[in-house]
């Protein structure tokens, strides 16, 4: 989740074009034969919507005039009374909580546009006490809106008939109030902030867990998200007097310790059948101990806690699992084999632990396993067995970053008696798979996602491949796949979005006017062999995101109608071909984040860009003429561009004095081509510069004083120039100590060198060679900067 939010900060403001209005409609009182609602209810309800300040697709417009209370949207009447008994305003839109297994690929737009979904969804603003007139309500669902970070409101506290609350992720924070303890009624209280917490900021907290001893009838606990770390010593006897309680959820609680002892008998263990206690850094197997008497659970989720070494032997007697989720602990056993005993066991995951030996034949007795999760447990090794193909229910089967040593087509063998049928998704990545692919492959109807990447499969993909018409998700990359791929091997998939056999030497061969049945998102094919045409099928590709075909033997112009797909592209690698011609203006791909056509023949003036542009490289092409229109074009647009690589093109004339525009630079690379004139000042305005390569030019006059401004700067080349003038000693005073490489080599400096440079503590190279430099060098440079940990003598580096 963490990446997605990430994903979404670095291209969300990009996309708000994706922004999907939420059309929300739903009424829970069609068709009842109520008596119509109660004036004070209805009243009640409208100051309800007054206190709300946000609701930007309009959620409530239902709410208003002389209308039936009864048909609003989300309030439920009594069929007989007309009392209002039920508020279920949760967020619709809550698809993004879901996880994306894919994540690497995900960072999408897509992600972007359920986010921004979910937000217009949200009702926000204050909760009004008018909710209190709602005598008869015993349901209350605001889960998923934004009440902008206030408390959670006491007075719910006096809600006296509720028997189900649901505040999860609806945006307070603050202190839960403890009148909370007076709802007797509750059997349901969902206070899970997993997703507005992270690590470091919990936006909720308890001071103590004493009030839920008032809940007596609470059955669903789920406080996953809120710190209870002032609770940690209490929170187990308290939830222990919930005698009814069968759901407990206290996932990223900051439960680290737990501290009383003896532990108490637990009162609720005949009816706990959920029990979530991940993501809280727990240790201490005592924790474990208790758990071993739940003997009703069916679910328990104990990820990403600190338990180490063997997995407890009492977990034994929890055959009515279903769900086992051990995830990211420290378990270093083999896997017990009780474990294949558990015969209801649908999920299991025993992801990143330090587990040893192998995969019994036992696993074979898992028959109801439905999701399996062994991956990056690196001291798994061994292949998997041939009993593993009795498990006909496996829809997810995840077995990467295991040492498999086996041949794909073995795997295929075992898989294809059954598991075919059913099968999602299967991530083998990094397993140490050899072999070939088989036909075989065709037989996987369902399969969604397919993961091999970072093994040694060799030979070709067969063409069954094409049969796979559930495919959305392919990644082979980084094998030995050679032979061609062609129509034929992509004939019935029409849902591929992801789309990775980077880094084999795999051919791909289509008929030029080939018209793929499914529009990609994602596409990398670097370093595969796409032969000298440019892919026009790419033309066809409307939606895509990321595209990277460099290193793939194209020598060719690019079509125009190509540059007309990048409406939603914010990765394009072009590099390492030998396309050629002009690029036209790109200033509409405003989506468009790293930009690299390096390495190409490339002709023409440099492409006028979008601001947005984070990373842009054109080094090692044929790009001539001024840059003064690339660089000064809309001035008053400030450009978002960190990176800027032109170097070993044709570029010439003489810098403009634009850099202003330019204020986010972090690393320039202007070498190798044929700029001249003095340099301008305003390149003092670089104030987040770190890099600045400029050798090998025609650049003349002194380093213009502004230069002490880039304070940030840890490399500086200005090699190979005709510039004059002494050292400064600024460069010695104003340059960080984190300076590594000062190169001013072979230009027309003179005079002494400043004592001042002995102040750039980190040098690694100062090469002053071919200057009219004279006097000794100052012993600092001698001592430390010559003798470095660099391979090159102070001889050659530093002639004076
Ligand atoms: C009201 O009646 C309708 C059908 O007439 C029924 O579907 C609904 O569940 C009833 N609602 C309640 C709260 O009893
Ligand atoms: C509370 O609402 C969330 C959705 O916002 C839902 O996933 C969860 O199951 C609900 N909790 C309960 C106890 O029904
Ligand atoms: C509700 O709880 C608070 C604090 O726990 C308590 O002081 C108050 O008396 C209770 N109110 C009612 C009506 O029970
Ligand atoms: C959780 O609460 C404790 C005690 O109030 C506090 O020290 C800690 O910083 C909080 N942790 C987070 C992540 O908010
Ligand atoms: C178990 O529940 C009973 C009544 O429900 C209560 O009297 C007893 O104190 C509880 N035991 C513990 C350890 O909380
Ligand atoms: C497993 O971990 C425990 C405790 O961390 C350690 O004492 C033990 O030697 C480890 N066992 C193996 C087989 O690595
Ligand atoms: C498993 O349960 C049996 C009784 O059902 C009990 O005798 C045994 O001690 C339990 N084993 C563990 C490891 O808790
Ligand atoms: C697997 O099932 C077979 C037959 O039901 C049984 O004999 C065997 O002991 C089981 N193996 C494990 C490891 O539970
Ligand atoms: C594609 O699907 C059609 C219809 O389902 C089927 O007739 C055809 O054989 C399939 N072709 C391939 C290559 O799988
Ligand atoms: C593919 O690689 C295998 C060795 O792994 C080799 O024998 C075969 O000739 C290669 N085929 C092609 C088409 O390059
Ligand atoms: C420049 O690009 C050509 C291909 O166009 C490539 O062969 C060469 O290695 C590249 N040179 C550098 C220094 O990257
Ligand atoms: C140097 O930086 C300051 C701000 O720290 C700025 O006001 C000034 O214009 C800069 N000088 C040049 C020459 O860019």
């Amino acid at each position: 989740m963490k990446s997605i939010t990430k994903s979404f900060f670095t291209v969300g403001l990009v996309f708000l074009e994706l922004l999907v209005v939420a059309d929300i409609n739903f009424s829970f009182c069609n068709g009842s034969s109520h008596v119509g609602c109660v004036q004070s209810e209805r009243k009640a309800l409208l100051s309800f919507k007054q206190g709300l300040s946000y609701d930007p697709s309009n959620r409530l417009a239902s709410w208003g005039g002389d209308g039936d209370c009864c048909r609003w949207a989300g309030v439920v009447c009594d069929n007989f009374t007309g009392h209002v008994i039920q508020l279920r305003l949760r967020n619709p839109h809550l698809e993004y909580f879901t996880d994306y297994e894919e994540e690497p690929y995900a960072s999408s737009a897509t992600i972007v546009a359920v986010y921004e979904a979910y937000e217009r969804s949200m009702l926000g603003g204050k909760i009004n006490p008018s909710l209190l007139d709602l005598k008869h309500l015993i349901y209350l669902d605001l889960s998923g809106n934004h009440f902008d970070g206030h408390d959670i409101p006491e007075f719910l506290g006096s809600i006296e008939n509720l028997r189900y609350l649901n505040l999860s992720n609806a945006g307070f924070s603050g202190m839960i109030p403890q009148q909370l303890g007076n709802l007797s009624s509750l059997q349901n209280l969902d206070l899970n902030f997993e997703f507005q917490s992270s690590n470091d900021i919990t936006v909720l907290h308890v001071e103590n867990l004493f009030w839920l001893s008032g809940l007596s009838l609470l059955e669903h606990l789920d406080l996953s998200g809120v710190n209870l770390s002032k609770a940690s010593d209490h929170w187990l006897p308290m939830t222990n007097t919930l005698s009814s309680l069968k759901v407990l959820q206290l996932s990223k609680c900051k439960l680290d310790q737990y501290h009383s002892l003896p532990l108490p008998m637990v009162n609720f263990s005949s009816s706990l059948t959920t029990l979530d206690l991940s993501d809280n850094r727990f240790s201490n197997h005592l924790i474990l101990s208790w758990i071993c008497d739940l003997s009703h659970l069916v679910f328990l989720n104990l990820g990403r806690n600190r338990f180490r070494g063997s997995i407890p032997v009492g977990l034994q007697n929890l055959t009515s699992l279903k769900h086992l989720d051990l995830t990211m602990n420290y378990f270093n056993s083999s896997i017990p084999k009780w474990l294949y005993g558990f015969s209801h066991l649908e999920y299991l995951s025993l992801r990143q632990n330090y587990l040893q030996g192998r995969i019994s034949s036992g696993i074979g007795n898992l028959t109801s396993l439905e999701r399996l999760d062994l991956s990056f447990n690196d001291q798994l090794v061994g292949s998997i067995p041939r009993s593993f193909g009795r498990l006909c229910n496996l829809r997810s089967i995840s077995l990467s970053g295991i040492e498999l040593s086996q041949e794909m087509c073995e795997i295929l063998d075992i898989f294809s008696r059954c598991i075919s049928n059913n099968l999602e998704s299967l991530y083998i990545g990094g397993s140490q798979i050899s072999g070939q692919f088989t036909d075989q492959l065709g037989k996987f109807k369902n399969l969604h996602t397919f993961y091999a990447s970072e093994n040694s499969i060799s030979g070709p993909m067969p063409s069954s491949l094409g049969e796979l018409s559930s495919l959305k998700f392919l990644i082979i990359s980084s094998n030995k796949l050679n032979g061609t791929l062609s129509e034929i091997h992509f004939a019935n998939i029409t849902r591929l979005l992801v789309f990775d056999a980077s880094e084999n030497p795999l051919a791909l061969t289509v008929s030029l006017d080939w018209i793929p049945r499914f529009q990609l998102a994602y596409l990398n094919l670097r370093s595969c062999n796409l032969g000298y045409r440019f892919p026009l099928w790419l033309q066809t590709q409307k939606f895509l995101e990321y595209i990277d075909i460099s290193n793939s033997g194209i020598s060719d112009n690019i079509p125009n109608p190509f540059w007309n797909i990048l409406s939603r592209t914010y990765q394009l690698n072009l590099s390492c071909n030998n396309m050629y011609g002009p690029i036209p203006e790109l200033t509409n791909a405003s989506t468009l984040f790293v930009l690299d056509l390096s390495s190409n023949n490339f002709s023409g003036p440099l492409p006028l860009l979008h601001s947005n542009v984070s990373t842009v490289n054109f080094s090692n092409n044929t790009f001539s003429g001024s840059i003064s229109q690339f660089l000064c074009y809309k001035t008053r647009e400030s450009k978002k561009t960190e990176v800027l690589k032109l170097r070993f093109n044709s570029l010439a004339e003489e810098l403009p004095d634009c850099w202003m525009n330019w204020p986010s630079l972090i690393i320039l690379d202007l070498g190798n081509n044929k700029f001249t004139g003095s340099l301008p000042t305003s390149i003092g305005t670089l104030m987040m510069l770190e890099s600045l390569r400029l050798r090998k030019n025609h650049f003349f006059g002194t380093i213009p004083v502004a230069l002490n401004n880039c304070t940030e700067l840890r490399v500086l080349d200005v090699s190979g120039n005709e510039l004059v003038g002494i050292i400064p000693s600024w460069m010695g005073e104003r340059f960080s100590s984190r300076m590594i490489i000062l190169n001013l080599r072979s230009n027309k400096f003179h005079g002494f060198l400043p004592l001042e440079l002995c102040r750039l503590a980190s040098l690694q190279i100062l090469d002053l060679a071919d200057n009219n430099l004279f006097g000794v060098l100052p012993r600092c440079i001698k001592k430390h900067k010559c003798h470095g940990d660099n391979n090159i003598s102070c001889e050659q580096r530093c002639m004076v």
